[in-house]
């Protein structure tokens, strides 16, 4: 499997990270324990060194058990506190909740613990009033670095990271990245890549990558607001990734992102085997060919208001 310095943590990490979140979630409770156990021992088989979660998604206690016999250095984790809430989030909730996800987890520390899934309006009171805590948990060892990932569904043009990244606080961010819409290439990744900041990719693929008739829906959209060439939702990304050895378009998806300066982990949320295995394939194979990398970064240069969901 491919590694990769994670930017200014200095770790070494798989570029493909298994994501427990997201519609597949480790199986989202939609297929047997043991075969999501599996699904993790699987990866980190493969050469999966990066495991993402969040006490959001329900996945932190399942990844716990599964990590038992798994030597603590072998997996760099990550997790994540809850920031959109009805009433803001208090310094104490951060405490107690880092405290419930490293027992979930069946560990001392996380390596990366993030604020989640934050909107731009409430960037500055976090700021304020949260990063001090997360500092003070650093500095007690229970979090090596900090990280903080946005809501890109509600935030597909990435104001609130826009706002972290003047700030010196943050070693890793997660953004939304894709084929569809690659504005983090103009608005996040000089930023990351001036401060050496980690980056973890998510919504390569997700729902419109990996399922025909969304893809359909989400190109006849963005056709009828003039984002996209009329041709383009007529046809497809055939035309685009003509000539291309791609096995399926999560395959070039997965390595498009891979591809882009500035990209670190791609994360991948599954709930199949076969699906991983497949997708550290595409992360280990070669490029996508420049014509055609120039071809999908023309075709959809105008979007930044869409997630791929
Ligand atoms: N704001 C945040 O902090 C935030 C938000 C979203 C996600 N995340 C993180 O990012 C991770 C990745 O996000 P994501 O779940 O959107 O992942 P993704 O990898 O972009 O998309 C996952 C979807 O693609 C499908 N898929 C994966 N490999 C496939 C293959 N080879 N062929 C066909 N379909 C395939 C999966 O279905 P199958 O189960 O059938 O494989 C799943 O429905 C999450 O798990 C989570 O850790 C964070």
């Amino acid at each position: 499997m491919n590694r990769i310095i994670l930017g200014r943590t200095g770790l070494e990490v798989s570029v493909l990270g298994l994501g427990a979140g997201g519609d597949s979630r480790l199986g989202a409770g939609r297929i047997a324990e043991a075969d999501s156990l599996r699904l993790v021992h699987a990866a980190i088989e493969r050469g999966v060194s990066f495991i993402d979660t969040a006490e959001a998604y329900g996945t932190e206690a399942l990844l716990g058990k599964a990590l038992r016999e798994v030597p603590r250095e072998r997996v760099v984790l990550s997790t994540k506190k809850t920031t959109r809430l009805d009433a803001p989030v208090r310094p104490e909730d951060v405490v107690s909740s880092l405290h419930a996800s490293l027992e979930r987890l069946g560990t001392d520390h996380v390596d990366v613990y993030h604020l989640h899934g934050v909107l731009p309006h409430h960037y500055a009171d976090l700021r304020e009033r949260i990063v001090p805590v997360l500092l003070r948990l650093r500095e007690q060892g229970k979090i090596r670095f900090l990280g903080i990932t946005e809501a890109f569904a509600a935030d597909p043009s990435h104001a609130m990271l826009e706002q972290a990244l003047r700030d010196d606080f943050w070693d890793v961010v997660m953004v939304g990245f894709n084929l569809l819409n690659q504005s983090a290439r103009t608005s996040v990744f000089p930023l990351t890549r001036a401060k050496n900041v980690g980056t973890l990719i998510m919504f390569a693929v997700r729902r419109a990558l990996s399922r025909p008739e969304r893809l359909r829906e989400l190109l006849a959209d963005l056709a009828e607001r003039g984002k996209v060439s009329p041709e383009l939702a007529a046809e497809g990304l055939d035309g685009l990734l003509e000539g291309e050895d791609i096995s399926s378009l999560p395959d070039a998806a997965y390595r498009f992102c891979r591809d882009e300066p500035g990209a670190h982990v791609i994360l991948s949320g599954t709930s199949s085997v076969a699906h991983l295995l497949e997708n550290a394939r595409s992360i280990d194979a070669p490029p996508l060919a420049a014509r055609a990398r120039e071809r999908l970064i023309e075709a959809f240069a105008r979007v930044d208001d869409v997630s791929g969901h």
